[in-house]
């Protein structure tokens, strides 16, 4: 099994390009189920979108990557069930279902069980493609669904936005038969990808200041060629990568508005952000401020997947931070792996404490999830000594060219 070994305390200096955002891609890959042939540009090299395309080959597509860039061909669908397997290789396959759904009038997928991030339902998800008229029966783990007579536009008003349910029941909506308003939906960069690819293959979605979605049915969509946009988590994960070291660092090819909730807590760390177009800089402090208070919240407040490389960059601050997930039940499985570095940081369920500490020491460590794993290589690079970072599958779910890039930038830092 790989690791990663980082030999901390390299100040980071330097400009990265950043790659497509994983969490668009994989939703804009289901939609090319509705599209015949795509083209999608600008897409990350991951195992969840390699998983993503296992599920596309599956059902019966071709999908081959060219470059950054990946062609699916999808006219001739053999079938419209998820095996097991498949859909355990990414939690996120059941993004799938609204598109096979869409495309086949029926699907059979597993049950997505817990993960890393604890219990993960999908109520809402169910609930609502019931009211876009899918009949859906749990059996044995799988869900039947079928659609006895044809999907239907309908008014859905969403408890929580969540992402995945927005993003099926926009998948769901835009073939079937009239109009579907979403109220309360996701409004995350990602979901507005999602829009304006299916919109760029012919779809009818209008997406509103205030979080409604308007989606008129379409009979057919029509062959497209897309680029995804950059992913923010990866950029806000770099930016915190170099702060810890009270470094400097300019990313490209970002869209610099979708980190809008992350620059004022950097900059209460001490860090100086500027941002032009396509570009951000940051300068940062030799050592960070603490952070009064950091709470998650939906887009556009301050993303959940951010919150665990923040937390590294807090763990060597001049003093108390606060921490509040209000998306997840279990996202500070890091923190007890930070402690192995010698952070101080007191979990009590959706509050996190952490006292800054002079000093972080090197250490063996698990990564526990995707940004868990991103926070305990962020914390390393300032450790004194040689850190050793395993189970890191959970990286290469989310950053390309990880190790790659923080070399680049000055790190010390191996796979082994
Ligand atoms: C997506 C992102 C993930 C990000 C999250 C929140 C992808 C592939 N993943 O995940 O990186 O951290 O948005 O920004 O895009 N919930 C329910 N019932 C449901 C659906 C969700 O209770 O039917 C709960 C979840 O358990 C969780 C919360 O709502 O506590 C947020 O989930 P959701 O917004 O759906 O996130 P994901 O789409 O899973």
């Amino acid at each position: 099994m790989s690791k990663i070994t980082i030999e901390g305390g390299r100040r980071l200096s330097g400009e990265l390009a950043i790659h497509g955002a994983k969490n668009a891609v994989l939703p804009i890959l289901a939609g090319t189920l509705l599209t015949g042939r795509s083209v999608i540009h600008n897409c990350p090299a991951l195992s969840d979108v390699t998983a993503a395309c296992n599920i596309l080959t599956y059902l019966g597509c071709a999908a081959h990557r060219e470059g950054g860039s990946i062609v699916i061909e999808s006219d001739a669908l053999t079938c419209c069930d998820i095996p097991d397997g498949l859909m355990r290789e990414m939690r996120s396959s059941v993004v799938f279902l609204g598109a096979v759904i869409a495309r086949c009038g029926s699907a059979r997928v597993s049950l997505p069980g817990g993960c890393e991030l604890g219990p993960r339902p999908i109520d809402l998800h169910l609930s609502s493609l019931r009211k876009l008229g899918v009949e859906i029966l749990e059996d044995h783990g799988y869900l039947n669904c079928s659609v006895p007579e044809q999907l239907r536009g309908a008014s859905i008003s969403l408890p929580f936005p969540s992402v995945g349910a927005t993003e099926n029941i926009i998948l769901a909506a835009c073939m079937a038969k009239g109009d579907t308003v979403i109220s309360n939906a996701a409004r995350e960069p990602e979901i507005e990808d999602l829009a304006s690819f299916l919109k760029t293959a012919g779809a009818d979605i209008h997406i509103k200041e205030n979080g409604t979605i308007y989606i008129s049915g379409v009979e057919k969509l029509h062959p497209v060629e897309y680029s995804v946009i950059p992913d923010r988590i990866e950029a806000a994960t770099y930016l915190c990568c170099a702060a810890i070291t009270g470094g400097e660092i300019r990313l490209r090819d970002v869209i610099p508005e979708h980190l809008t909730s992350v620059y004022p807590v950097l900059e209460e760390a001490g860090c100086t952000v500027q941002t032009d177009q396509s570009s951000i800089r940051l300068t940062s402090l030799e050592r960070p401020r603490p952070i009064r208070m950091v709470r998650t919240m939906p887009y556009p407040g301050f993303p959940t997947d951010a919150q665990s490389p923040l937390m590294a960059l807090s763990s060597i601050a001049s003093g108390t931070s606060v921490y509040v997930e209000n998306i997840f039940e279990s996202r500070y499985k890091h923190a007890g792996e930070l402690a192995r570095m010698g952070a101080r940081i007191k979990v009590e369920g959706r509050v996190a404490v952490v006292e800054g500490v002079d000093k972080l020491h090197g250490a063996t460590v698990v990564c526990t999830d995707l940004r868990g794993g991103a926070s305990l290589c962020t914390a390393a690079l300032a450790a004194q000594g040689v850190s050793e970072i395993t189970h890191i599958h959970h990286i290469e779910r989310g950053y390309q060219d990880f190790e790659k890039n923080l070399s680049s930038l000055g790190a010390v830092v191996k796979r082994i």
